[in-house]
């Protein structure tokens, strides 16, 4: 009892003191005085936030500006949201922050922080009047997630010299021009979705990157993977204005998915030895020929693919685990794939290959009328059971000999 009383005054002390640059609850600035504490400190134990109803002197237009200097460390997040008259944010010293988030910042049209080179989360949302980012030198090279959405941004100039990144999702920014980073691994995701408000589209070029567990490329009008050797989940393509797509590095994918591509007109992926899952290729309308795949020897899951091609190519394949589906509106010969399947050996599922269909559809789909008169392509007749009963349009019977074939 005696000690804790004797104690007490001192502790109270060393608190106040140490509260300054310390704090287990987040530091929140409103006012000038604010900032200034927060300024003396070079290392801020916690985390900080700027919230609406910052009091600092207005411009003209109404709008704030903040500006900290002397920080460089912040080891808690820096949170910065709906500040809605804050124009200009500035932090001249710092280097680290934990988690920065900006939200809801209308008119936030300057950014400044050039020192910065580390943070473990990026959060900017909600950004109309940001059109560039100002950090460090070379720019942040080290982050764990980075999420970008609804911004002015037209480059991601600042965080192009990451290393690597575990979560890399980027939409609905509209002036986007390039993406281009020097990331070699994507350790979880990267998602790219609906930044096409730029008139010549959004291009993307990932030089260095060699190794991701799943990427989803929407919207963008070219993408470069030049290093990528090996994709552990799925390498998805949906939307793009791509007219051709090649990754000759690629060796080994989880699943590989192209749909509504309607420029494409030419994939290369020339060393693809296996699809860890499924493999589809959907509604890419200007794709005629599906012959860039000289190495593909397994698909663990189905292969799955409906369009307008004329040709489709496979030459090395051994093993398709899952089901089979080739549909096409255009003439097509599938005599190698009737082999494949006769001999038992190579296709294990459901089978279906078939040209000059009316529409065609996915796997599972009834296959439909033929829109020609003429049996597709130059198949043997009698290997080809599937496809005569398609150009007969028996497409009830053919639902029933799919469930009988697996
Ligand atoms: C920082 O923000 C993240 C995400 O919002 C949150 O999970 C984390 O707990 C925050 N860290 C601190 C120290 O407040
Ligand atoms: C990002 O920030 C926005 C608004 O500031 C918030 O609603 C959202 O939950 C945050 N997302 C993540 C992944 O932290
Ligand atoms: C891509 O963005 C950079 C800025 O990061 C810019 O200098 C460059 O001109 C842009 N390239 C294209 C093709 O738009
Ligand atoms: C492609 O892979 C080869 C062999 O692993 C390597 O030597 C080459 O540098 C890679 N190319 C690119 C562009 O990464
Ligand atoms: C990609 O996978 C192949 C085959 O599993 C392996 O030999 C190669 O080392 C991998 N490359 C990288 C960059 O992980
Ligand atoms: C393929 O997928 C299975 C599970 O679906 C996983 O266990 C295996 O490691 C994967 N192989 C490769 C090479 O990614
Ligand atoms: C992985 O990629 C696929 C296809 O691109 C996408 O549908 C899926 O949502 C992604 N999963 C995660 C966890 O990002
Ligand atoms: C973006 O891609 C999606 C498919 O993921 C597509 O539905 C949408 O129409 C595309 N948007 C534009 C503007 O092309
Ligand atoms: C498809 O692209 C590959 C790689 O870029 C190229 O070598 C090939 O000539 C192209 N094929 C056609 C028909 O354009
Ligand atoms: C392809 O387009 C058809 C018709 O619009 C649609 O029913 C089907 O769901 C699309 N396929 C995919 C995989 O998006
Ligand atoms: C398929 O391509 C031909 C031209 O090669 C075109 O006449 C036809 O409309 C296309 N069909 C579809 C469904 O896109």
């Amino acid at each position: 009892m005696a000690i804790i009383t004797y104690l007490l005054p001192a502790l109270a002390f060393a608190s106040t003191a140490i509260a300054q640059c310390s704090n287990a609850a987040t530091m929140t600035i409103t006012q000038s005085a604010d900032a200034s504490a927060l300024a003396s400190c070079t290392t801020y134990s916690g985390s900080v936030a700027i919230p609406t109803g910052l009091a600092t002197p207005q411009d003209s237009n109404g709008h704030q500006q903040l500006i900290v200097d002397g920080v460089q460390a912040i080891t808690g997040n820096l949170t910065v949201t709906n500040a809605i008259m804050l124009s200009s944010l500035t932090f001249g010293d710092l280097k680290t922050i934990g988690g920065f988030e900006l939200g809801g910042l209308t008119v936030l049209s300057e950014l400044s922080f050039p020192q910065l080179t580390q943070v473990s989360s990026m959060n900017f949302t909600a950004l109309p009047a940001l059109q560039q980012m100002s950090f460090g030198g070379s720019g942040i090279s080290q982050a764990d997630s980075i999420l970008i959405t609804n911004t002015g941004l037209s480059s991601l100039q600042g965080i192009n010299n990451l290393q690597s990144v575990s979560t890399f999702n980027v939409n609905n920014n509209a002036a986007l021009q390039n993406i281009s980073l020097q990331v070699v691994s994507i350790k979880n995701s990267l998602d790219i979705e609906a930044n096409d408000g730029y008139v010549s589209g959004l291009s993307t070029t990932f030089p260095m990157l060699e190794t991701a567990q799943n990427m989803t490329f929407r919207n963008c009008s070219s993408i470069s993977l030049p290093s990528l050797a090996n994709v552990t989940e799925d390498l998805g393509f949906y939307g793009n204005t791509i007219t051709s797509f090649a990754a000759p590095n690629l060796t080994t994918v989880g699943g590989l998915i192209f749909v509504d591509n309607t420029d494409l007109t030419n994939i290369s992926i020339p060393g693809l030895v296996s699809v860890n899952g499924s493999y589809q290729i959907a509604n890419n309308t200007m794709l005629k020929q599906i012959n860039g795949f000289q190495k593909l020897s397994v698909i663990k899951g189905a292969l799955d693919f409906n369009g307008n091609f004329t040709e489709v190519d496979l030459p090395a394949l051994t093993q398709v685990q899952g089901a089979f589906n080739v549909q096409s509106s255009g003439q097509l010969d599938c005599t190698a794939f009737n082999a494949d399947k006769n001999s038992k050996q190579v296709i294990k599922g459901n089978y279906v290959c078939s040209g000059s269909l009316s529409t065609p559809g996915g796997a599972g789909t009834k296959v439909s009328a033929s829109s020609t008169s003429k049996p597709t392509g130059k198949s043997a007749a009698g290997h080809n059971d599937v496809n005569v009963q398609a150009v007969m349009g028996g497409a009830s019977l053919i639902a029933g000999l799919l469930q009988l074939i697996l």
